[in-house]
């Protein structure tokens, strides 16, 4: 997948730049970060860390402490997976493992061909379904690893 460097936007460089002196600031820049690309861009880990003036391995450690921030762009289809209580109850974490296992990528990664990407993410709110996984808004309630297989297909062949 060839890829494009991002450039910093100058909304992202000014909200930086307000934040630079304030305590805790590197989450809350790295949450802009994510919001103004959809993942944390390598090119721009690297200007923030100049901007902040701290060391690009810190923001690195704290992209990988925290599993909401993701390294890649999301897949066309990108696959939530809940893990709440109910759905962590019921199994929702052997449906991640189904996903990753089937698509060979790990959590907050994306396919080698750029259609699918799989996320963890808490309560979606339809809990009497559990355990849910929710693809690009559509709902996929009651599931079992042997789902896994045939929801795939089915964005597949949407292409
Ligand atoms: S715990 Fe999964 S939808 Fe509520």
């Amino acid at each position: 997948m060839s890829k494009q460097l991002e450039t910093m936007t100058p909304e992202l460089r000014a909200f930086i730049e307000e934040w630079k002196a304030k305590p805790g600031n590197l989450i809350m820049v790295l949450h802009r970060v994510q919001q103004t690309y959809g993942y944390i861009p390598r090119e721009i880990a690297i200007e923030t860390s100049q901007i902040l003036d701290v060391p690009l391995a810190k923001i690195y450690g704290v992209i990988t402490f925290y599993n909401f921030f993701r390294l890649q762009k999301a897949g066309k289809y990108n696959i939530q997976v809940c893990l709440g209580t109910a759905c962590y109850l019921r199994g929702g974490d052997d449906i991640i493992k189904e996903f990753e296992r089937q698509l060979g990528v790990g959590l907050n990664a994306t396919s080698a061909d750029g259609m699918f990407s799989v996320e963890a993410v808490r309560c979606l709110g339809c809990c009497g379904l559990a355990p849910v996984a929710v693809v690009n808004g559509e709902v996929h309630g009651k599931l079992s690893s042997k789902d896994v297989d045939s929801i795939i297909k089915q964005y597949r062949e949407r292409g």
